[in-house]
């Protein structure tokens, strides 16, 4: 597998094997609240899914059952033949599964390649002696993590600051990173949490652009749990909507836009027999879905108070 830093279109998901990522039936409780209810969707190969919903829908707590963190308490997640659900995260990420924290896990005092590099440390084989020993074997597989590091950086334009501490990097920089380090592992499925929070309108616009390039040149999946509705409309493919850990809605962004329920949930009183009307306001939320911008316009993103991380 190669990036393709040219623009056109990679292998296929179908090329590479991709399999779908299977969300089923499942449940989350925690004492007496479902954070999750019987939530069933099924992601793709070689898309972009999006995962919305106001806060405290659950939401990040899916995202902690995909990735191994949180156990769900009824119901499967499958990756293809893989089920993912209640294994421990070391398990997860070998199943080509990697997830970009939302808070930045980066280590600060050390350069971008250093940290790149640690998201290669599954795939090396040499071993820790040989290593030491600078081994021929052992300085061969250094020099091909090398370059695969240096072209997930350009594709991620971070070629100019491999050697810089991730410390001093712009906080748009460093979401950056923290993206190139999950690629670097390789992965068929992507989970990126909040990729745009707390970034400008121009950082956004890059992020966006780099999540589809990320899907047509690598023909992998990606799923995102994302606040910003101009970058969510503007690049998923498919749209998945939680409320009070229930879904309420799974489709294209134009139907997902335009179901009542959604409008409802992000703008209505809660009230089933009350109409939704933009005098209510936000409920949970502060985004407002009709006049949501493409990423290619301003697009600031919507605070956000996602503070949990693995
Ligand atoms: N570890 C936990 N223990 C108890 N309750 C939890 C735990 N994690 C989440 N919850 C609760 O589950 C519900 C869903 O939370 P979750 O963090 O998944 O929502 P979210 O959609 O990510 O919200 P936000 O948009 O604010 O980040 C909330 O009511 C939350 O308080
Ligand atoms: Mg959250």
């Amino acid at each position: 597998m190669s990036v393709d830093t040219s623009g056109s279109s990679g292998p296929t998901a179908l090329e590479r094997g991709i399999p779908p990522l299977e969300v089923q039936g499942v449940t989350v409780r925690f004492g007496a609240l479902a954070a999750l209810a019987d939530v069933s969707f099924t992601v793709a190969p070689g898309t972009v899914h999006a995962i919305i919903g106001p806060n405290g829908a659950g939401k990040s707590t899916l995202f902690n059952v995909m990735s191994g963190v949180y156990r769900a308490t009824e119901g499967e997640i499958r990756f293809g033949e893989n089920v993912l659900t209640n294994l421990r995260p070391h398990k997860i990420a070998k199943l080509r599964v990697a997830r970009a924290f939302q808070n930045i896990a980066l280590s600060s005092g050390q350069s971008v390649a250093e940290n790149l590099m640690l998201g290669r440390h599954h795939l090396t084989h040499a071993g820790f002696l040989a290593a030491g020993l600078r081994l021929p074997r052992a300085t061969r597989e250094a020099e091909l993590h090398g370059k695969r590091v240096r072209e997930i950086a350009e594709f991620l334009e971070l070629g100019d600051k491999l050697d810089i501490p991730v410390g001093v990097l712009s906080y748009g920089d460093q979401k950056r990173v923290e993206v190139a380090r999950a690629l670097c592992t390789e992965p068929d499925l992507l989970l990126l949490d909040e990729p745009v929070a707390g970034m400008n309108s121009e950082e956004t616009r890059r992020m966006a652009a780099a999540v589809l390039e990320i899907r047509d040149a690598l023909g992998i999946s990606i799923v995102l749990v994302e606040h910003d509705m101009g970058m969510v409309m503007g690049i998923a493919d498919r749209v998945t909507v939680l409320d009070f850990g229930r879904l309420i809605a799974d489709g294209t962004p134009a139907e997902v836009q335009a179901d009542p329920e959604v409008i409802r949930a992000y703008l209505g009183s809660g009230d089933e027999d009350e109409p939704a009307n933009a005098t209510d306001g936000p409920r949970r939320g502060s985004v407002q879905l009709d006049d949501a911008p493409r990423p290619t316009e301003t697009s600031a993103g919507a605070p956000s108070t996602d503070e949990d991380r693995a």
